[in-house]
């Protein structure tokens, strides 16, 4: 089994890609932190212990970071892609549970020391808890096995802002930080993720279960892909950005990835948090991160859908 942290801010997608964890038993998850970002850091919490309530599961859930390294949050949460609630407005519960004690950043320090070399973490919203780790403890960057980050795009255009990925954006020095930090990276970023599309019809699959899981599944995405027939028309579906970074974790054949040197531009009038990488055939910088750039979608999505059922 693998020793992962996941790093959330759960967002309907980070609710896919909790139960897809929590799902494979490739996985032995430490913990679950959270953080703003579609929704906020208090939010991000209550909707992860529903989310693992749901599964049974008492994995530890710690809170993070509420806010950007140094920046303003421009909008409190992404009501339009994940509702009001951050889960589809499909939140019928409250959390049978409290958030463990303690912090964030914390946590990932004392993992990555109690098991040297073997946790992967991975982050599906800022990158914030994991900056704060690495100021606080920099030598974790040499005891960390692998920080797989769901964000950015090196070939294609952002969600965001045409382009920067939203992850990057909610805490661009964030993002920067951890890229300059000589952690080793992999990068899952709208490339991939734009890639492995949930179709409209599987949510069929979830509601034929007839089970209250099944029902929040199918109610949260329905409200995604609403989202996305809006925002991409003729797409049919939506994106599985945070399950792809998960899936990369328990089956690294997924995708195919390219190493390259990947910095975040922090001053752009216009490309502000865009992932800006060396792709000239004699880049200035050694690379820093290996980018995934091709994805089997059809082999992860039939993953996916035999463990999120
Ligand atoms: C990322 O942004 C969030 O809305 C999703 O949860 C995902 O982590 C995709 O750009
Ligand atoms: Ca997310």
């Amino acid at each position: 089994m693998k020793p992962i942290i996941l790093d959330v801010d759960t967002g309907i997608d980070d609710a896919l890609a909790i139960s897809y964890a929590v799902r494979s038993p490739e996985l032995q998850i430490l913990g679950v932190t959270t953080c703003f970002g579609n929704v906020t850091v208090a939010e991000a919490t209550r909707n992860t212990l529903v989310v693992l309530d749901y599964h049974d599961s008492d994995v530890p859930v710690i809170a993070g970071a509420d806010k950007p390294l140094f920046r303003h949050r421009e909008k409190e949460k992404e009501t339009f892609i994940h509702g009001e609630d951050g889960l589809g407005n499909a939140l019928a519960r409250e959390p049978k549970r409290e958030a463990a004690a303690g912090y964030a950043p914390h946590f990932m320090i004392e993992q990555a020391r109690k098991n040297p070399g073997k946790v992967t973490i991975i982050t599906v919203g800022a990158m914030t808890n994991l900056a704060l780790a690495i100021m606080q403890d920099p030598e974790i960057v040499h005891l960390v096995e692998n920080v797989i980050v769901m964000g950015g795009a090196v070939k294609r255009w952002g969600n965001v802002t045409p382009v920067a990925e939203a992850n990057i954006y909610a805490d661009p020095e964030a993002a920067e930080y951890v890229f300059r930090s000589g952690i080793p990276i992999t990068l899952v970023g709208l490339d991939v993720t734009m890639q492995t599309l949930l179709p409209y019809e599987k949510l069929q699959l979830w509601r034929n279960k007839d089970t209250e899981l099944g029902h929040f599944f199918a109610d949260m995405t329905e409200y995604y892909i609403k989202a996305y027939s809006q925002l991409y028309p003729g797409v049919g579906g939506c994106g599985l950005h945070d399950p792809l970074a998960v899936g990369v974790a328990i089956d690294p054949s997924f995708v195919k990835t390219v190493p390259m040197h990947v910095q975040v531009d922090l001053h752009g009038i216009h490309s502000l948090a865009r992932t800006v990488a060396d792709l000239r055939d004699k880049p200035a910088n050694p690379p820093n991160m290996d980018v995934c750039m091709e994805v089997d979608a059809d082999r992860f999505l039939e993953h996916f859908l035999s463990r999120v059922v």
